[in-house]
């Protein structure tokens, strides 16, 4: 089985540490990817953590993750968990599991926040964690034995 862990991130999320901070903490992406790294050592996993705010680029990340053969995809859609049908439809034609995180607690925030479409095809979700949604992510990817 590949170690190998795709950590995909959506809109704005670029600009955590300066977006929000009281709803997204002041952690950026890189000290997100750095901590991610670490956790991929001790958990003998690999992880490529990339972002885009272009939501046909996650399309095509999502399909590279299962010609690649990764063991896992993690995502954080950000607001395309909320609209992306085509998220949703990558995510179903994919073999490979589907973990969602979210820093903040989507079904806690405004009403147009509680409809995940990405989330119908996940395997798991972790949210409200903040940086350590995608900690926990990884960890139920290193622990999952199907
Ligand atoms: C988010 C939650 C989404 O509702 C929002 O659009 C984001 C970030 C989160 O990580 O909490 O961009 O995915």
């Amino acid at each position: 089985m590949s170690n190998l862990v795709y950590v995909l991130n959506g809109p704005n999320l670029n600009l955590l540490g300066l977006r929000e901070p009281e709803i997204y903490g002041t952690a950026t992406l890189d000290d997100i990817a750095g901590m991610l790294e670490d956790s991929a050592r001790e958990l003998g996993l690999t992880v490529d953590t990339r972002q885009t705010n272009h939501e046909g680029m996650l399309v095509d990340w999502m399909h590279e993750a299962q010609a690649e053969g990764a063991r896992a995809l993690i995502i954080n859609a950000g607001a395309y968990t909320h609209t992306s049908i085509a998220l949703l439809d990558a995510a179903r034609a994919i073999t490979i599991p589907v973990i969602e995180v979210h820093l903040s607690n989507p079904k806690e925030r405004e009403a147009f926040r509680h409809l995940s479409y990405i989330g119908m095809a996940a395997a798991k979700t972790f949210e409200g964690h903040g940086p350590d949604s995608y900690k926990l992510a990884l960890e139920h990817v290193a622990s999952d034995i199907s």
